[in-house]
């Protein structure tokens, strides 16, 4: 770890784990409400459960996020993060509204919008923290010593999640033009700048745990940044079909979301390939796993489940159902939670000295989770499938149908409680590394604690071959 303010990012990490825990824990609340066993329904009724699942899932992916900027944006900008205390201000007030929101959804104060439940006082207090950490980053790249271009792709995603985060606290009093919006927010955020987001992410890791060239990483960032804005804008219209928009967006969202699974198989082969590439061993294997396993899973989520259903003469039948369920488990999953795992797993050691990186509890949380959630998707598939063809084919009543699917829900919790094991290892990891040390700061040997193959015979231990970009030199390419 170079600077001493990176450490700021342990304890987004630490409150990540914390909201991960409680966003599980709604979870099974659900999926025991599914089969019928409801006890807590007159505490916690199903659209509290489902509110606070879903935005807690958001909560703690932004809160990774932050603990991953606060962590990379230093090293990118070559310099300490602008304000430590702010950082801090920022993380105890993040944390502050997600608790007031979720008390909200159990007292019934909420807006009903799926993912955007959060009541509107609450949103503009959002927005005051968001600028927050938007102004901390900013003067940390502003005032920086270099810019890479991980370093911008990372800034403007964050950047321009903030100001999507806007159109879905418009007030409309029509439904269309209320959906029309909230689809700015939702999709615009997961299939648009939040993959900006995990390809820079992606892009540092790969840089730092394969020692390819960062020009050869950050080239192909361009062409992520490119397919994903190609697709993923006019994607949008996949949610516009049958919601009172014109019969133009059948069309348009049809064919451009199904370009989109380009972005993700484009991210999947260029990790896959620089893994190859790097025929090298930096010691933080699971690390390696977790981000080359982000790749290969959001492709399957993201764009192989989704494209499953994007398609309008599809979509007329899955609209709603579990089949959204299925894939928005998997995406959400290879995507950013795991994207976020990578970064803890790779950081934790940097920050505490403890080399916890290829010990049993490491390696099966990373198969059992994931193994836990490709079981997790297959029940959700099979519930799915079976209501549409009940509810939408055959015309069974909505109740009916759930009560016939109920079954399907043991196969999910089972299939959860192995996830769960994965998470609680993982858990068990991070609390294992203990706090971070000041000690660190400065020790990049961890960093740079690997041999690249052509040097194995004559050096024992090579520095990390980054190459940085002198801000001026870069300034004058732009
Ligand atoms: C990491 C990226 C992605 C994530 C996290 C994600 C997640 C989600 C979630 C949570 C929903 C439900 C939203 C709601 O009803 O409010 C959803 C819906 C949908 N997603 Fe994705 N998605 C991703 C990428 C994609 C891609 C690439 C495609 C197409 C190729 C796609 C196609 C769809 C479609 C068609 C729906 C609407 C389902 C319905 O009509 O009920 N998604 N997605
Ligand atoms: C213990 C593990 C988990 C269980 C038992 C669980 C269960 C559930 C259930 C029962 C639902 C409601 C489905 C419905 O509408 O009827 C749901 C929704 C959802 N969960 Fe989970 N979940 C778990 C973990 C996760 C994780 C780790 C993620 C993300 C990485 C996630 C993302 C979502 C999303 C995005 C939705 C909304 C889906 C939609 O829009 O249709 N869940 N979950
Ligand atoms: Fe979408």
């Amino acid at each position: 770890m170079k600077f001493k303010s990176q450490k700021v990012a342990y304890w987004f990490f630490a409150a990540c784990m914390l909201l991960l825990t409680l966003q599980l824990t709604y979870g099974f609340i659900m999926a025991f409400a599914h089969m019928g066993l409801d006890g807590l329904h007159d505490y916690i009724p199903f659209n509290a459960a489902r509110a606070t699942h879903t935005n807690l899932l958001v909560v703690w992916l932004l809160t990774g996020f932050m603990g991953a900027t606060h962590f990379i944006i230093p090293e990118e900008a070559d310099r300490e993060l602008h304000s430590v205390p702010l950082a801090y201000l920022q993380l105890v007030s993040l944390l502050v509204v997600g608790v007031v929101a979720i008390i909200g959804f159990h007292l019934n104060w909420w807006e009903g919008r799926k993912f955007l439940e959060i009541p509107r006082p609450l949103d503009y207090l959002v927005v005051v923290n968001v600028l927050l950490f938007i102004y901390n980053i900013g003067m940390t790249v502003w005032n920086g010593k270099r810019f890479t271009t991980t370093g911008i792709v990372l800034f403007m995603g964050l950047f321009s999640a903030a100001l999507l985060y806007l159109p879905g606290m418009i007030y409309f009093t029509n439904h269309t033009f209320d959906s029309y919006f909230r689809w700015w927010v939702v999709h615009l955020w997961v299939e648009g700048v939040w993959e900006l987001i995990m390809g820079a992410i992606l892009a540092y890791l790969l840089i730092k745990l394969t020692g390819v060239d960062r020009e050869v990483i950050e080239k192909w960032l361009y062409v992520i940044v490119g397919l994903t804005f190609l697709s993923g804008i006019l994607g949008t219209g996949h949610h516009y079909y049958y919601i009172g928009t014109p019969r133009y967006w059948l069309w348009i969202g049809g064919l451009f979301s199904a370009l989109e699974p380009l972005a993700f198989l484009g991210m999947a082969l260029f990790a896959v390939a620089m893994y190859r590439r790097s025929g090298r061993q930096h010691p933080n294997k699971i690390s390696l796993y977790w981000t080359v396993g982000c790749a290969i899973m959001a492709f399957v989520g993201a764009g192989f489940l989704g494209f499953a259903h994007t398609l309008p003469q599809v979509n007329m039948y899955t609209h709603g159902t579990l089949v959204t369920a299925m894939h928005g488990h998997l995406a959400f999953w290879g995507a950013y939670a795991m994207i976020v795992l990578a970064i803890i797993t790779y950081s934790m050691p940097l920050m505490t000295g403890r080399k916890l990186w290829n010990n049993m509890p490491g390696l099966l949380a990373f198969w059992t989770s994931n193994i836990g959630m490709v079981g997790m998707t297959g029940a959700f598939a099979v519930a799915g499938i079976a209501q549409v063809y009940l509810e939408r084919k055959l015309g069974l009543d909505f109740m009916v149908v759930q009560k016939e699917i109920e079954v399907h829900f043991f196969g999910l919790t089972l299939a959860a409680t192995l996830f769960s094991v994965g998470i609680t290892l993982f858990i068990y990891n991070f609390i294992k590394h203990g706090l971070p040390r000041d000690e660190m700061v400065g020790d990049q040997s961890l960093d740079a604690e690997w041999v690249e193959p052509h040097q194995a015979q004559t050096v024992s231990a090579a520095p990390a071959p980054e190459k940085s970009t002198p801000k001026t030199g870069k300034k004058a390419k732009a």
